[in-house]
């Protein structure tokens, strides 16, 4: 059972991804509607791994919440800009939001993915002129596999970027995409990593 923590339009892209690849996938939601979702608390209990796509500023109150393991991968889709930093945090203090998702959970694997995409391009993103490219950073080894595995199947070009720390780079990439959209006037582009 895999858990996506937030059921808004990341949330909900990649879990219609994660069906079509045949894995079971809930939500785990502020106020549970169906009967499959379960609420923020300790939702990441028996989960084979957990995805993170809520707001930003959310992450302070949420990722404390939901009960990682030790050594539980936590896939955080996150991008730090927009409304400031959480209550009760510094944003002068970390060097990036996955940075401080890692701190907010010290005994997880977190690892950044998903970030530098719209969320309508995250499942089988159709584009001609090939796959988009999906950077991922974080610290151990073996959760990186399961994420760009993840990104792989759902159709991203998945490159291993490093350890956590390199999650500012791909955060400012975030920022680019905004960028881009905003002079595009279109949310239709990926990056693309070209090869010789
Ligand atoms: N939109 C994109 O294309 C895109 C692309 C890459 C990365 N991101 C990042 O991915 C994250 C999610 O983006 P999104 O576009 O999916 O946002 P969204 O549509 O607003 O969904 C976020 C979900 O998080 C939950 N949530 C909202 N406020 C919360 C709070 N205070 N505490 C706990 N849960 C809260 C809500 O789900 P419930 O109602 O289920 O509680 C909400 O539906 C953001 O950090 C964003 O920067 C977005």
């Amino acid at each position: 059972m895999i858990t996506i923590v937030g059921a808004g339009q990341v949330g909900r892209s990649l879990a219609q991804g994660l069906e079509v690849l045949g894995k079971s996938v809930r939500f785990a939601r502020r106020q549970p509607e169906l009967a499959q979702e379960v609420g923020l608390q300790r939702c990441a209990v028996g989960s084979d791994y957990v995805i993170l796509s809520t707001p930003f500023m959310a992450t302070g109150d949420v990722v404390p919440q939901l009960g990682l393991e030790t050594g539980q991968v936590l896939i955080d889709a996150t991008n730090p800009f927009g409304r400031g930093w959480p209550a009760g945090y510094n944003g002068a203090d970390f060097a990036s939001g996955g940075e401080f998702v890692q701190f907010l959970a010290p005994q997880a694997h977190v690892v950044k993915c998903f970030n530098v995409i719209g969320f309508e391009h995250m499942n089988k993103p159709q584009f001609p002129g090939g796959k988009p490219f999906m950077p991922v950073c974080g610290n151990q080894t073996q959760a990186k596999a399961l994420a760009m595995n993840l990104a792989t199947d759902l159709g991203l070009d998945a490159v291993d970027i490093g350890d956590i720390s390199k999650a500012a780079l791909l955060e400012n990439m975030g920022l680019l995409w905004g960028a881009l959209r905003d002079v595009e006037g279109s949310r239709d582009f990926a990056f693309s990593l070209l090869r010789s």
